[in-house]
C-alpha cells in the first residue's frame, strides 16, 4: 500500500522524537501561583472546593512561597481575605490591610527572587461583594471606583508589589492606576490587566476561598463580559493596551482558548491566561472519583493554554505542575 502523503506517525515513534518536534513547551517559568492570605487566623485553612489550596497565615504563606521559589516558579499573585469588610472595601488600601502586610513580609524575606503580584479589586473587602462602589440605586459606580483603585494601587506598590493586577473590569482602570502610580514615583510598578474577563460561572470556588457572596443574589454581568462575545474582548484588550497595560490577561482559560488565540496576534506585550478556580476544581473533583488522571489533565490544560498563545498561566496547579516538570 502506498500513501499519497508522508506518514505523520513516523515522528511520533519515540519520546525523544516527540520531544524534538514538540511545538509547544510548558515550563515552570510559565507558571504563576495564586495565593490566598487570610487575616486573623493561627493556622492555614483548607478550601474545600479547591483541594490542595489553603487560606494562608502570613507564616504558612512564607513557607509556600519558599517552596515555590525552590521549584523555580517565577511569580505569585496574592488575594486577601480580611477579617472585617465594609461598604467601601477600605481593607483593600489600608496600609495594614492583609495583602499589604503579606507583600511587605514576602519582600523582606525573599527580596527579588520571586515576582510579587497583587490582585487589585474591592470585592474581597466590600460587604456587598461587588468589585466597586455602589450608587444609592445599587449600581456599580465606574468612575468613583477608579479613585479607590488608585488608592489600592498605591498601597500595594508602597508595600512592595512588582505588578498590580486590576481585576474589576471598570472602564479606564488601567489609566487611572498608571497615572496614580506615576504621580507617586512608582513608575517601575507594572500593570497586568485582567483585560478580557468574562462573567463566568467558573469562579465559584474562588468565592469560597475569599468568603465573597454578592449581595441580593447579584452577579457581575454589568461589568464583566458576556461569554457570547469574542470581538468585544479584542476591544477590551486594545483599550487596556492604549491605557498602558504591561501584561494582558484573558480569563477564564479553557472555555476561552479562542479568545487567547485571537488575542495573540493583537498583543505584542506578554499575554497571560487565568486557569480559574472552577477549571481546577472540576479536574480535582473528577480525579477524586477516579474518573480521570488529575495531574495528566492539569498538564494537558496548561499545555493547551500555551498552545493557544498564552505566555504565562495563573494556575492553582502551579506547585503540582512545577513538581512534575522538575522531575
Ligand atoms: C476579583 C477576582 C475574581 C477572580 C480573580 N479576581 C472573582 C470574580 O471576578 O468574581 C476569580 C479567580 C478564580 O476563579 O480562580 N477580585
Amino acid at each position: 500500500m502506498s500513501f499519497p502523503q508522508r506518514r505523520l506517525r513516523r515522528l511520533r515513534r519515540t519520546p525523544a522524537l516527540r520531544r524534538m518536534v514538540a511545538e509547544t513547551r510548558l515550563s515552570v517559568d510559565d507558571l504563576i501561583a495564586p495565593l490566598f492570605v487570610r487575616e486573623g487566623i493561627d493556622s492555614p485553612v483548607p478550601i474545600a472546593s479547591l483541594p490542595g489550596v489553603m487560606q494562608h497565615t502570613i507564616e504558612s504563606m512564607r513557607t509556600e512561597v519558599a517552596a515555590l521559589i525552590n521549584l523555580g516558579v517565577p511569580g505569585v499573585i496574592l488575594f486577601g481575605v480580611p477579617e472585617t469588610k465594609d461598604e467601601r472595601g477600605s481593607g483593600a488600601w489600608d496600609p495594614d490591610g492583609i495583602v499589604q502586610v503579606a507583600l511587605r513580609e514576602l519582600r523582606d524575606s525573599f527580596g527579588d527572587s520571586i515576582v510579587l503580584m497583587s490582585d487589585l479589586c474591592l470585592d474581597e473587602y466590600t460587604t456587598h461583594g461587588h468589585c466597586g462602589l455602589l450608587t444609592p440605586a445599587g449600581d456599580v459606580d465606574n468612575d468613583a471606583t477608579l479613585e479607590l483603585y488608585a488608592e489600592v494601587a498605591l498601597a500595594q506598590a508602597a508595600a512592595g508589589a512588582d505588578i498590580v493586577a486590576p481585576s474589576g473590569m471598570m472602564d479606564g482602570a488601567v489609566m487611572a492606576i498608571r497615572d496614580a502610580l506615576d504621580e507617586d514615583e512608582f513608575e517601575n510598578v507594572s500593570i497586568m490587566a485582567y483585560a478580557a474577563k468574562y462573567a463566568s460561572a467558573l469562579y465559584g470556588p474562588f468565592r469560597d476561598a475569599v468568603d465573597v457572596s454578592i449581595a441580593d443574589g447579584g452577579d457581575r454581568k454589568g461589568y464583566q463580559q458576556d461569554p457570547a462575545n469574542a470581538r468585544e474582548a479584542l476591544e477590551e484588550i486594545r483599550q487596556d493596551l492604549a491605557e498602558g497595560a504591561d501584561i494582558i490577561m484573558v480569563k477564564p482559560a479553557m472555555s476561552y482558548l479562542d479568545i487567547i488565540a485571537r488575542a495573540r496576534p493583537e498583543v505584542e506585550v506578554p499575554l497571560a491566561a487565568y486557569h480559574v478556580s472552577g477549571e481546577y476544581a472540576m479536574v480535582k473533583a473528577a480525579a477524586e472519583r477516579g474518573w480521570i488522571d488529575g495531574l495528566a489533565v492539569g498538564l494537558e490544560h496548561l499545555t493547551s493554554i500555551r498552545r493557544a498563545g498564552a505566555d504565562m498561566i495563573l494556575t492553582y496547579f502551579a506547585r503540582e505542575a512545577a513538581e512534575a516538570l522538575n522531575e
